[in-house]
């Protein structure tokens, strides 16, 4: 296991040291960069498997960084888990590995029994291990979860708060919400120190383009098909990916052990009008970029396509708590976190073409010469 060399601390520094899993995804990598920025002297342990989502290119500009250190692997190797903690004298857990998109959940969920239940369980088995209540009290385990565990809402039910009863859907949100229920059973039964949040949809760089929001960026710069889930009038609570990180940093340092907190952007907004509104800055942005857009208006790309299983119909976050208790609101309104997301997937196209497969990478890189 060559890439095991430990970090390299400032001793001039007292840090803490801690084990980020997946964090070479979608909001893990966002996190990464957030803390090394937020908490130089703080060391990082990414601890990734690089699945289809997971991407070594999410942490590039951070390779040459001596408190981070890239290790890959997988959550449910108990070995490993362990070395690690023990090496690096972890204090911090923060848990991001998951498999995360439902529609790979419904057509097959063994990977997401194996990595969010079984990995869960094993980072808290080691954890449980490693952890020593009387030497290190600043120990935390943070469990990052979604709002998906608490199942449907209809129209005028009230949003989701920490108390309501979970219903998850689909076979990602009863895993999660497994895990979940696992993190709680090892707070309660062995007072390990543990935190859970349960977070709406994040929207940002860097996210795979299998979820809506990069979907539908990148589609339009293909030219490609616009595809609407059934009749498109789904709703969602948008969040963008740094609020998330700004949310998750209150949690660790100001969260009180054992608690649950919801994280929301207080953004609700129809899949549709979400599209609708993405067209438009599309359109708007690419413009003044100078880029073009191989179909415009890009609205004519927008097409009905059958509904996703068991589809949720809403989800809604009442974030009271996390703001009353640790101060936490959002700090982008959705039209800027949507702007600036837009503007991200214009301008990093290298990035996500590199993710193309290859059966599409010739009409991709067709496409991509016609726009330079
Ligand atoms: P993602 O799919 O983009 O990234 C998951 C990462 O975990 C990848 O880097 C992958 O390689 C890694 N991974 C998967 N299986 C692993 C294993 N067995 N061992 C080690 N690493 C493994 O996911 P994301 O969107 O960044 O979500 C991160 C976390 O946040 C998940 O737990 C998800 O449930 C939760 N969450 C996501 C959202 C959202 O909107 N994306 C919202 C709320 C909560
Ligand atoms: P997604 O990004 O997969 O997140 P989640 O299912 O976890 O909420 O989907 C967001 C919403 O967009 C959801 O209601 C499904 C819908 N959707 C589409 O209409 N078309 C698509 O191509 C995708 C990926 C999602």
């Amino acid at each position: 296991m060559e890439n095991l060399s430990p970090c390299q601390p400032d001793p001039a520094v007292l840090s803490r040291c801690l084990l980020v899993t997946g964090g070479a995804g979608f909001i893990g990598s966002n996190f990464v960069h957030y803390w090394c920025h937020a908490h130089p002297h703080d060391r990082l342990v990414v601890l990734d498997a690089l699945t289809y989502a997971g991407n070594l290119g999410n942490l590039a500009d951070l390779k040459a960084n001596p408190q981070m250190r890239f290790v890959q692997g997988d959550i449910c190797d108990r070995a490993l888990v362990d070395a690690l903690l023990q090496q690096e004298a972890i204090s911090i857990v923060v848990h991001f590995a998951a498999e995360s998109h439902v529609d790979r959940s419904i057509l097959s969920p063994d990977a997401f029994i194996r990595t969010n239940v079984v990995g869960t369980f094993t980072l808290l088995e080691a954890f449980r291990q490693h952890w020593e209540p009387e030497r290190l009290p600043t120990q935390r385990f943070l469990h990052v979860s979604t709002d998906e565990v608490y199942g449907s809402l209809g129209a005028s039910d009230p949003a989701f708060t920490e108390t309501t009863a979970y219903a998850p859907n689909s076979p990602y949100a009863a895993s999660k919400a497994g895990s979940d229920h696992l993190v709680r059973a090892y707070h309660h039964t062995y007072q390990l120190p543990t935190l859970v949040t349960n977070c709406s949809n994040n929207y940002g760089p860097y996210q795979f383009p299998e979820k809506l929001m990069p979907l539908m960026c990148i589609n339009m710069l293909l030219g490609k098909p616009l595809p609407i889930y059934g009749d498109g009038q789904n709703i969602r609570d948008w969040l963008s990916v740094e609020d998330h990180c700004l949310a998750l940093d209150a949690v660790l340092s100001r969260g009180q052990i054992g608690e649950t907190y919801n994280i929301g952007g207080n953004s609700e907004i129809k899949n549709l009008d979400l599209v609708y509104l993405l067209c438009d800055l599309m359109e708007e942005r690419s413009a003044e970029l100078g880029i073009h857009l191989p179909v415009r208006p890009c609205r004519s790309l927008m097409t009905f396509v059958p509904d996703r299983p068991g589809h949720d119909r809403r989800y809604a976050i009442n974030a009271t708590k996390i703001k009353t208790e640790l101060g936490w609101t959002p700090t982008q309104t959705i039209d800027q976190g949507l702007r600036r997301t837009v503007e991200w997937y214009l301008t990093h196209q290298e990035w996500w073409r590199s993710l193309l497969s290859q059966e599409y990478q010739e009409y991709y890189n067709k496409v991509y010469a016609l726009q330079n």
